[in-house]
This record gives structure tokens, C-alpha cells and sequence, in this order.
């Protein structure tokens, strides 16, 4: 059987499904190119028929990827196939990716379509799909709650058509990992053509299981795993690209297989997802989370210092963890910090980094150390998310135990100058009035969170919002020294990720 596993990932797809995570063009583009350089086997970079925006992404990603196959998804429709084709014709490796719901509950109460309807369906899917494409994979959807026999019906009845993988999604999260590996030997030994095919498995993480179904499914023969960077995705989101990968490294004493992925790239694509979704990731969060490699306890600390080995299963030079966070001052050069930033796995461009480098030297004037997070921040406000029709020029706040909070606001709108005063409950309500009258907007603040990048008081603030406008949600982030201007950035940058999707409405289309 073969040694290694295929890593599909799925962050610019299913990931995307995150709630607020949408993602334009351009982050698009830069994530693929992180994931290549990652080494993904396969990279799903979109729903072609969903929207104009995701055609357009995926054909763009297509165009610019060399060394993983790229992936479209599309229903078991016609339509939805040959727009998928379209979007992957120049891609060196296109992927089609066409599914179809299998399990009753889903073919009784959204399908209404009989079993063997189904079966036609996808005969017709796979057939219309190799005829555009050598590479097809088929997903039985809601796999994990279908009747196995007659998943392993549909599944030969793919494989006749020409599908090369065949992936048994845990749509629903439901799933516990004994029986999910038992599906897949099922699937295995009762599918008469299957050695024609890969099995794969996509597992949502509704129950905090994605990554043991996809380990027992693994270990019971599947060959690709459908993965996302820090494991966004629908609800619970999907499996974790990382886990995954550094389970199989770190314990191929026992799981005897490997991947492809070039390991120490893990933490720094991490980060940039994270920083263009706006997601956070938890700080417990296995790999890649703030304290997955810090000891706490003395008695850790003491065996660490003897021998990391005692307590450490992994080195975090490993998955591209700076174990020396290098401090950068005010007498840094460009050089230096472009230099710095490549190795933090940001090649950026010569306009790009005089932008971070002009915010360098602005930060540095401010304060005394930057670090690597500092340095993220204004990668991450000056070059990864846009703001185009809205930006901050300045703000003047006074507040304080003895006056009315009061917050004046200048605005670039549409690249004209505009200011607004307002007063409000404290300063941050005042910056956000100010704000809100200046934009006119009418979205509803969901969620606000605050916090540290670093620790020390001169630490930059780092706020996360939610905000919801017309029935489209939108994340998020800005950083500044100044906790009111970081939520200010954090507002304006939510409102244009709105505006974004006001202009690129997302499409969810039914499944048939
Ligand atoms: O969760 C799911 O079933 C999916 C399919 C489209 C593969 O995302
Ligand atoms: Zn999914």
C-alpha cells in the first residue's frame, strides 16, 4: 500500500464556509501560493458555480499554480460541472470535484430522490465530468450516515464512470473514529473496482473528532485526507491540516505513512490565514496555538531544560516556530526586516515591503522592541487586507473618569477626505459613532474582542469584530499601540470586508 497520503486541502473552499471568513481574490491567490509552497497535493480553491468571484478566483488560482492539481467543486449538475471546467482549464493538474448526497435522511427530506435516482445522477456527474477533465473526484455527501452498501453501490458505479477518488465525507461531524475506520475498510473490501481509486475522507469536527476519524480512516487504508489550514470550515470546521500532518510525522513509528508537506511551513501559513479570515486561533490549539509549545509547570520547565525530549514530542523549528523571537529596533534597515519577514514565510514584493517598512519605522519611533507578532500586525494591516474604500487617517480621542468620551474621526471615503464628532458610553462607542455616521452604515456589531499581541504595556492592542449588515457577516482585525485606534482599524477594516461582500454577494446554492 502507498507510503504516502494526499493532502487535499480545502481552506479556500470549505474553509471559506466559516462564517465572516471571506476571503477576496487577491488572499485568495497569496494562500495558494503558501499552500504550494507547502506542498499540497491538491489545492480545492473554490465553488466555481457559486458566484462570479469564486469562478474567478479559482481560474486565476489555476492560472498561477504549477505544482499541486487545483480543484473545483461542483454539484452533480451539468451546469455546475462545466463551469467548473472552465474555471481549472489552465491549471498544469485540474481536479474536478463533483458530489452528490447518498445518506436517506438527506435523499428523503432535501433531495426527495430515490436511491437509484442517485446512482444515475452520479453515473451522469462522473461521466460529463471525465469528459472535461483526466482527474475526478466524486463525494458521496453525508457518507458517514449512509447505508454502506449502498455507498459502496454508488461508489462502483463512480469508479465505472472514471472517477479516480472517491471521498467518504463525516458531512455532519457524527462519526466516533472506530466505526469511521470501519466504514472505510468496508468501503475497501466491498467495492469491486476500488483499486482503481483512492479513498479519501473529509471529516467535520462537529464533536472535536475530525482529526481521530481521519487518523482511524487513514489507518484502515484511505489515501487522501481533505483538509484546512488551523481547520476552518463549516460550523465546527474541517479537520486540521496541521494536526493531521504532524500526527503522521511524529508518529510514523506507528501510522508508517507520510505526507509530502514541507513541515516547516506549517506556522507561518497558519498565521497567514489567520490573519487574512480574521479568525483567531484558540491559544490551546494543537501545533499551532500560542501555548502548544510553551511549559508551564516547573516540573516541565526543569525536564525541558535537561532534555527537550522529556516533555516536547516535537521540536518547534519543526513546523517553522521561531524558538528566538529576534527583536527588531528603530536602527533596522529594510534589509533586515525583508530579510526577516522571508524567513517568517512572507515573500512580498518591493512595494510591499516599503509599505511595511515605512509602518516599521512609524512603530519603532513608538516602541522599543518590535516582534515577530509586531511585525505581522503591520504585515497584515499594510499588505494583506485591503481597505479600499474606507481608511482611517486619524483619530483624537478625550475620555477619562471625569469627562464625556468624545471622539473626533478622519476619514478617507472613495479617496475623499471627511470628519465626524461624536460622544458615546465610553471611547470606543464614541470612535465607533463617529464612525457609523461618517460610513452610514447600519451594521449591527456582533462580537468585539480585545488583546495583547505581546506582553509588556507598550504591547500593541489587537481587536477582532463581528459586524452584520443586510444578512452578510464580515470579520474584523486591526492592531495599534492605541487600544481605541486598533478598535478603530478593526471597525473600518469589518466594514470593508461588508462592502466586499456587498459587491460579491456569496451564493449558497442547494444541494440539488
Ligand atoms: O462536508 C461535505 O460533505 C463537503 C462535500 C462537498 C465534500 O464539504
Ligand atoms: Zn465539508
Amino acid at each position: 500500500m502507498d507510503d504516502k497520503v494526499i493532502i487535499f486541502d480545502t481552506t479556500l473552499r470549505d474553509g471559506e464556509q466559516s462564517p465572516g471568513a471571506t476571503m477576496n481574490t487577491a488572499e485568495k491567490l497569496r494562500i495558494a501560493s503558501k499552500l504550494e509552497e507547502l506542498g499540497v497535493d491538491v489545492i480545492e480553491a473554490g465553488f466555481p458555480a457559486s458566484s462570479p468571484g469564486d469562478f474567478d478566483a479559482v481560474r486565476q488560482i489555476s492560472d498561477m499554480i504549477k505544482n499541486s492539481s487545483v480543484c473545483g467543486l461542483a454539484r452533480a449538475l451539468p451546469g455546475d460541472i462545466k463551469t467548473c471546467a472552465d474555471s481549472i482549464k489552465s491549471a498544469k493538474h485540474p481536479r474536478i470535484h463533483t458530489f452528490v448526497s447518498t445518506s436517506e435522511i438527506h435523499l428523503k427530506y432535501q433531495m426527495k430522490k430515490s436511491q437509484a435516482e442517485v446512482i444515475e445522477i452520479a453515473r451522469e456527474a462522473v461521466r460529463l465530468s471525465r469528459s472535461l477533465c483526466e482527474d475526478v473526484e466524486f463525494s458521496a455527501m453525508d457518507a458517514s450516515r449512509t447505508d454502506p452498501d449502498y455507498l459502496c453501490r454508488v461508489f462502483e458505479v463512480a469508479i465505472e464512470a472514471g472517477a479516480r477518488t472517491l471521498n467518504i465525507p463525516d458531512t455532519v461531524g457524527y462519526a466516533i473514529p472506530d466505526e469511521f475506520g470501519a466504514l472505510v475498510s468496508y468501503v475497501l473490501n466491498n467495492t469491486k473496482n476500488i483499486d482503481k481509486a483512492i479513498v479519501s475522507v473529509h471529516c467535520h469536527n462537529d464533536l472535536g473528532l475530525g482529526t481521530a476519524n481521519t487518523l482511524a480512516a487513514i489507518r484502515a487504508g484511505a489515501r487522501q485526507a481533505e483538509v484546512a489550514i488551523n481547520g476552518i470550515g463549516e460550523r465546527a470546521g474541517n479537520t486540521s491540516l496541521e494536526e493531521i500532518v504532524m500526527a503522521l510525522k511524529t508518529r510514523n513509528d506507528l501510522l508508517k505513512v507520510d505526507t509530502r508537506i514541507d513541515t516547516t511551513k506549517i506556522y507561518p501559513i497558519s498565521r497567514l490565514v489567520s490573519m487574512i479570515t480574521g479568525i483567531q486561533v484558540q491559544p490551546n490549539k494543537a501545533i499551532v496555538g500560542a501555548n502548544a509549545f510553551s511549559h508551564e509547570s516547573g516540573i516541565h520547565q526543569d525536564g525541558v531544560l535537561k532534555n527537550p525530549t522529556t516533555y516536547e514530542i516535537m521540536k518547534p523549528e519543526t513546523i517553522g516556530l521561531h524558538s528566538s523571537k529576534l527583536v527588531l529596533g528603530k536602527h533596522s534597515g529594510k534589509h533586515a526586516i525583508r530579510n526577516y519577514l522571508v524567513d517568517m514565510g512572507y515573500n512580498l514584493s518591493d512595494d510591499e515591503i516599503q509599505s511595511v517598512f515605512e509602518k516599521f519605522k512609524n512603530l519603532a519611533d513608538r516602541k522599543k522592541d518590535i516582534t515577530d507578532e509586531d511585525l505581522e500586525a503591520l504585515v497584515n494591516e499594510g499588505v494583506l487586507r485591503s481597505s479600499d474604500l474606507f481608511a482611517l487617517e486619524y483619530i483624537h480621542i478625550s475620555s477619562g473618569t471625569t469627562v464625556d468620551p468624545l471622539a473626533h474621526v478622519k476619514m478617507l471615503i472613495n479617496g475623499r477626505s471627511t470628519e465626524e464628532s461624536s460622544t458615546g458610553n465610553g471611547p470606543i462607542d464614541a470612535a465607533y459613532q463617529a464612525i457609523a455616521k461618517l460610513t452610514r452604515t447600519s451594521a449591527t456589531l456582533l462580537r468585539f474582542s480585545i488583546s495583547a499581541l505581546t506582553g509588556g504595556t507598550d504591547a500593541q492592542g489587537e481587536v477582532t469584530v463581528r459586524l452584520k449588515e443586510d444578512g452578510l457577516v464580515a470579520l474584523g482585525r486591526g492592531s495599534d499601540m492605541d487600544i481605541i485606534t486598533a478598535s478603530a482599524k478593526a471597525y473600518i477594516n469589518g466594514l470593508n470586508r461588508l462592502e466586499y461582500l456587498k459587491a460579491n454577494p456569496p451564493s449558497t446554492p442547494e444541494t440539488m
